[in-house]
């Protein structure tokens, strides 16, 4: 998978060099979100305008709870929306959607939030999808313009998406994220071991060698943006890619957020290592039935998927064992995941037990405000002048760059451990 580098259970990134230690942020953060017309963004844009109206609490925010909230992160208020898209919609019609499928967002909010809403469809921009795969390409019918161009020029429009956002609000910050649909995995070669390599394949247009989330990413990096990976395409963060973004100063975290089942695993296994209780098996069987179910549906994006939420218990437990984990689509369920898990362990005198738990989580809501969060400490880390992995943020991540610790109970003491240097 991507770039394992800095594999270690990393002491909190070092105070950049001259770097204030709290520093306060001035003026807006523009974010741009890649799949900025999903059920996940949508939830974002329209979360972060609610809770700034006044509309709904932060719940679900762990940047508002404490130590966290006493690093000065950007307001939820003070964030500009842009990003690309491949679907030809529009937010106000993404949020209906969202009301319609899943009723997670109240109607009489649109009325507030009408205005600023549909502002932002035009910082939304069509995208890429050079060798996505059938999936994805199927969510649009036919390829987008800019697709038709040579690898290089592509990446080049990319970037100027991001400068005509910035030009046009005035913006000196942008954080960039990916939460659009996952990508099948990327097979890794040569042109992604170093950037001269990649540079290279991109140059001679070599198609077969990037898929479109690793052009969004090249470009964000050539631009210098601190980069969240929220999503489990691997080809984002290939070492090529970090190596740019490491020479651009810039920070970057992922990948795939950890919002349900795997959280809950995180949680648990560590409860049974503590114990010295023996997990013979773990079964995990998801089903959802939204748009990411579709993709999902697919056995090349799905396996990539898989890859991510089936990593963690052994290393968490710290010995093999069987384990299995299934991603089925429910239509009838639409964002509505459910999650069976049957866990087969032995005890004392070799005695064997099972737990079984049901996860019943609304994916989105459960994943918008891990987004706001990493939007907000990622915009941090940059003003603090950190750069690379940013280890501390492992506690979002299904597969956590720059972190070996899988179990979230170390993880989040590393944030906590981040914050105190901070504060
Ligand atoms: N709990 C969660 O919701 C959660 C947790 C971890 C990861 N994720 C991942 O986040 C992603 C988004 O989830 P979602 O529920 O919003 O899915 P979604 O299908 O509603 O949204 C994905 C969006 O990405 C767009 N897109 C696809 N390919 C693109 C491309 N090449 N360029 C630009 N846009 C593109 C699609 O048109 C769509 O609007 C998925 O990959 C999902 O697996 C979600």
């Amino acid at each position: 998978v991507a770039s394992r580098r800095r594999q270690t259970n990393s002491e909190p990134s070092p105070l950049g060099a001259g770097a204030a230690r709290n520093p306060k942020p001035e003026g807006v953060l523009g974010v741009w979100l890649v799949g900025a017309y999903g059920g996940l963004a949508t939830t974002v844009i329209t979360g972060a305008h609610a809770v700034a109206a006044g509309l709904a609490d932060t719940t679900g925010l762990a940047t508002e709870t404490e130590p966290l909230r006493q690093l000065h992160l950007q307001p939820l208020g003070a964030l500009r929306f842009g990003g690309h898209d491949i679907r030809e919609t529009n937010v106000l019609d993404s949020v209906r959607e969202l009301q319609r499928e899943n009723g997670t967002i109240p109607v009489g909010w649109l009325e507030r939030l009408a205005r600023p809403l549909r502002a932002i469809d035009k910082d939304i921009t069509t995208g890429t999808v050079i060798n996505c795969g059938r999936a994805i390409r199927a969510l649009r019918g036919s390829a987008p313009p800019r697709d038709r161009l040579s690898l290089r020029a592509v990446v080049r429009s990319i970037e100027n998406d991001v400068r005509g956002f910035m030009r046009r609000h005035r913006l000196t910050r942008v954080v960039a994220v990916n939460v659009a649909s996952t990508e099948p995995l990327l097979p890794l070669g040569p042109a992604h071991r170093s950037l001269a390599q990649l540079e290279r394949a991109i140059d001679q247009d070599r198609r077969g060698s990037v898929r479109a989330s690793l052009l969004y990413s090249y470009a964000f990096a050539r631009l210098g943006l601190p980069y969240i990976q929220f999503t489990a395409s691997n080809a984002a963060l290939v070492p090529a890619v970090t190596e740019l973004f490491d020479r651009a100063g810039a920070p970057y975290a992922g990948f795939d957020g950890k919002s349900g089942e795997t959280l809950v695993k995180s949680a648990l296994a560590p409860m049974f290592r503590h114990r010295n209780l023996r997990v013979l098996t773990w079964q995990g069987y998801n089903l959802l039935g939204d748009r990411d179910g579709v993709v999902l549906a697919n056995a090349r994006n799905r396996h990539a998927k898989v890859a991510t939420k089936d990593s963690i218990l052994s290393r968490v437990l710290g010995y093999p064992l069987h384990t299995h984990v299934a991603i089925d689509f429910v239509p009838s369920l639409k964002d509505h995941k459910t999650a069976w898990d049957f866990v087969h362990f032995e005890g004392f005198l070799g005695f064997r037990m099972a737990m079984q738990f049901t996860w019943q989580g609304c994916d989105a809501i459960l994943a918008a405000p891990l987004v706001l969060d990493l939007i907000r400490l990622a915009d941090f880390a940059a003003r603090c002048g950190e750069r690379g992995a940013l280890a501390h943020l492992a506690p979002y991540f299904k597969h956590p760059l720059g972190c070996a610790a899988q179990d979230l109970p170390t993880q989040w003491r590393m944030l906590l451990d981040y914050a105190a240097t901070r504060i």
